[in-house]
């Protein structure tokens, strides 16, 4: 590997991508004529474009990917608050977040933690298990706690985790019909759930937004969880693999993802001209804003921008910490040799994620 990474995109699976963020936070900005896009890398230039209504989630002329149209997948994508600037987006937000903040994070801890002891039982564990167990808990955790049957997690995990790879931007055909037939068994799964505990308190705090609204939302919550959640858990094995932390801590958690990043960029499209931090942008422009590298600028206020800020910033932070507590209690229990475990940990997975795979992990 190179000692710089090839580009921003190829950063986050980068052994040490920090002296190349650092260079480009130095900047401020900067323009990547091969990928098309412009790269805010100062905390003050992040910053201007997650606070700017002219940076937006989607392209306006395309709300949801064109490959998706006339499907319930892109139907279901279109209901998303994560990719909408309507005016519906803020009382979206208001109720995913007050339904998510309801649960308490002790007992998404546990919860976790005994899905973690299940689905570990019988064997020590090795790398390719460890994969499997950050690939599933995050989605399964959620599931569980909203009233899916314990015996069908493995197989939502599965779903989910199919969905992801159907609405990425480079998916073939036979990946979006995965991801169309994952994308109704999951909705059919949802509307069969009891209409009790905490999928009832969605459904209180979505009230007049609406079924579908509510239903699109609830699947778009384990979606959010599923990579980036396994970032997450990912990290704190790696981190406990090179010897203890104090993983209980949320302190802990926000110094050591300021110092190396779980979530590395996203991406914002440019609506109207604009001038930000001092660079000029023109309608059609892409954005790629490298939280990463913001997060470690030394001009900046020092703190994590792993979950985003302002209007788009994570509602799901608490309940994504809870469930990495929750595997790394249930891990400890076993008391596996971490050092072993973690020798042979690489970084591989999707662009804006820094993805610790442990085992034969096949990289998403
Ligand atoms: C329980 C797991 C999680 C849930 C339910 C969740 C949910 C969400 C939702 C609903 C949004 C969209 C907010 C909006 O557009 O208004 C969001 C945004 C975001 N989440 Fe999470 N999330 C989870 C885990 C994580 C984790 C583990 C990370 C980082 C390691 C993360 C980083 C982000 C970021 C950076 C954004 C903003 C993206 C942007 O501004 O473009 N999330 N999340």
């Amino acid at each position: 590997m190179s000692a710089w990474p090839e580009h921003a995109l190829a950063a986050a699976s980068h052994r040490d991508p920090y002296p190349y963020y650092l260079e480009l936070a130095r900047q401020g900005w900067a323009r990547d004529q091969r990928l098309g896009l412009w790269l805010a890398a100062s905390h003050a230039a992040a910053s201007a474009v997650l606070a700017c209504p002219a940076c937006r989630v989607r392209p306006l002329d395309e709300p949801a990917p064109a490959a998706l149209a006339g499907s319930a997948l892109g139907e279901t994508f279109g209901r998303w608050l994560r990719m909408s600037e309507a005016p519906i987006h803020a009382p979206l937000r208001a109720a995913a977040a007050a339904s998510l903040a309801a649960q308490e994070d002790e007992r998404a801890q546990r919860r976790a933690r005994d899905l973690a002891r299940g689905f570990l039982a019988g064997a020590a564990p090795d790398g390719a298990r460890l994969d499997a167990l950050v690939d599933f808990l995050p989605a399964a955790t959620l599931a569980s706690l909203l009233g899916w049957p314990e015996r069908s997690l493995l197989g939502l995990s599965g779903q989910v985790a199919a969905w992801c790879r159907a609405v990425a931007a480079d998916a073939g055909a036979a990946e979006r019909e995965a991801g169309e037939a994952a994308c109704l068994a999951l909705h059919a799964e949802l509307a069969a759930l009891a209409d009790a505990g905490w999928l009832a308190r969605w459904r209180q705090e979505f009230g007049e937004l609406g079924e579908d609204a509510l239903r699109a939302n609830l699947l778009g919550a384990l979606f959010q969880s599923r990579d980036a959640g396994a970032g997450l858990l990912a990290a704190g094995i790696a981190w406990r693999c090179e010897g203890p932390w104090d993983w209980r801590e949320a302190g802990e958690w926000r110094r050591r993802l300021r110092a190396d990043p779980v979530l590395h960029h996203t991406r914002r499209f440019v609506a109207e001209d604009a001038t930000l931090a001092g660079q000029p942008l023109k309608a059609g422009d892409q954005v790629l804003v490298l939280l990463a590298a913001a997060a470690r600028d030394p001009a900046g206020p020092g703190e994590s921008m792993d979950f985003g800020r302002g209007r788009h910033g994570c509602p799901g932070e608490r309940l994504a910490l809870a469930i990495a507590r929750g595997a790394l209690a249930a891990l400890e229990e076993i008391g596996p040799d971490w050092r072993a475990l973690g020798g042979g940990m690489v970084f591989r997975g999707p662009p804006n994620v820094r993805m610790r795979r442990f085992g034969a992990g096949d990289g998403r």
